[in-house]
């Protein structure tokens, strides 16, 4: 068994998994392809996400959700978003997750983690509030989250009992034990994860609605924070009643550089803000798996799992299986070029951005409107 400090995932130092295999065995995730056989015969719709194995991992998501699912009670979908950036093709992945959950019926939280981009990312209190409404709340809407089903919110803006967990967890937990999840932790950073947690229990208070059932959908990144928050779940027995949420994972999709696509790295990550003109050239020079010439390319075959043009395809730009298998194929058998592949890719990357942006220019207003701001 490999010891467990070997691999540490620091969800501030935006950590890159090369080997998500490992994060199984040294951490416990279940696989997610697992319960895809009981999610079928529940009659319960998989997401592309699901069905393509992006969501590759899961805690309790079997006991907390697909129970309640089967057993017809409330559940709730919650996750958090630092808006320290410009919202991109990651996030996307986590807005859709909570869009497949909504329409199931489940009630949808959304933090806006202002708090913990202060502490961490040192950008100024306007910057993130804007950031948070217009890229954030704006685009998720646009994407189509239904506004009026989910409960947006920012951190230091929360009232009631969501702040007395953040102080009653300080009471359950040692430095020692942040110290092994975290390693060497700040005060601002321990507040940012007690913080955290109180965004995935509160659903739970009855202030909130009382929803027992909850699953974070988040990068696989973002896992110590889950192990912190099951752990503080049980250790409030006979006093507050905590059922430690579900989780499930998904594999960070790549930057155009082939490494983690990243709002500070904008030459290599596609923002769904982004202008035609500027999306068109970062995506054509991306990366690619393909082979040094043609020649070789024809003869060998392309590599499209190393490619992160494929990535778009296989996470947002091509929704018919098909089609996608198709692509893969030809990728492979060295038929497809990459000049031609990416010819066809910037066509749906540009008609996707053209009909999105729009939807975005009207969910602005809304945006703003729907979330109460903070006022310090
Ligand atoms: N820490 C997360 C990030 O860096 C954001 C976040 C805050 C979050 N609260 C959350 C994620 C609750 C999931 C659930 O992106
Ligand atoms: Fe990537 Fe397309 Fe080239 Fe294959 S043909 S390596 S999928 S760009």
């Amino acid at each position: 068994m490999p010891e467990e400090n070997e691999i540490k995932l620091d969800p501030w130092g935006r950590p890159e998994i090369k080997d998500y295999n490992r994060l199984y065995e040294v951490f416990g995730i279940k696989p997610f392809g697992e319960l895809i056989n009981r999610m079928k015969s529940d009659g319960i719709e998989l997401s592309p996400f699901m069905k393509r194995g992006i969501i590759f991992g899961h805690r309790d998501f079997d006991n907390v959700i697909l129970k309640a699912i089967e057993n017809k009670e409330r559940a709730a979908a919650m996750t958090g978003f630092m808006p320290s950036g410009r919202f991109h093709f990651g996030h996307m992945m986590t807005g859709l997750e909570l869009i497949y959950f909504q329409k199931l019926g489940f009630k949808i939280f959304v933090g806006l983690a202002d708090a913990e981009a202060y502490a961490v990312r040192h950008i100024s209190r306007k910057d993130i509030i804007k950031i948070g409404i217009e890229e954030y709340v704006a685009n998720l809407i646009a994407l189509g989250l239904d506004p009026s089903k989910t409960d947006f919110y920012f951190q230091t803006n929360r009232k009631g009992s969501y702040h007395s967990l953040i102080q009653l967890f300080a009471s359950k937990i040692s430095y020692n034990e942040l110290e092994a999840i975290y390693g060497e932790i700040t005060p601002g950073k321990i507040i940012s994860a007690l913080t955290q947690a109180a965004d995935i229990l509160h659903p739970q208070l009855p202030e909130y609605g009382e929803y027992k059932h909850v699953v974070v959908p988040v990068g696989a990144d973002q896992d110590p924070h889950l192990r912190l928050t099951r752990d503080l779940a049980g250790r409030f027995k006979g006093e507050i009643e905590l059922e430690p949420p579900a989780s499930i994972y998904h594999r960070l999709i790549r930057g155009l550089d082939g490494g983690k696509m990243s709002s500070s790295k904008p030459d290599v990550t596609i923002f769904l803000t982004d202008p035609i003109d500027i999306a068109k050239k970062k995506f054509m020079s991306s990366l690619t798996g393909g082979r040094n010439t043609a020649e070789e390319q024809r003869k060998l075959g392309g590599e499209p799992d190393k490619c992160p043009v494929y990535d778009l395809y296989l996470y947002h730009l091509i929704q018919d299986d098909n089609e996608l298998v198709n692509i893969y194929n030809r990728c492979k058998s060295g038929s497809l070029l990459c000049g031609e592949c990416k010819f066809f890719g910037f066509s749906r990357l540009e008609k996707f951005l053209e009909e999105h942006q729009k939807k975005l220019e009207k969910a602005i207003d809304r945006a703003w409107s729907i979330i109460e701001i903070p006022k310090i």
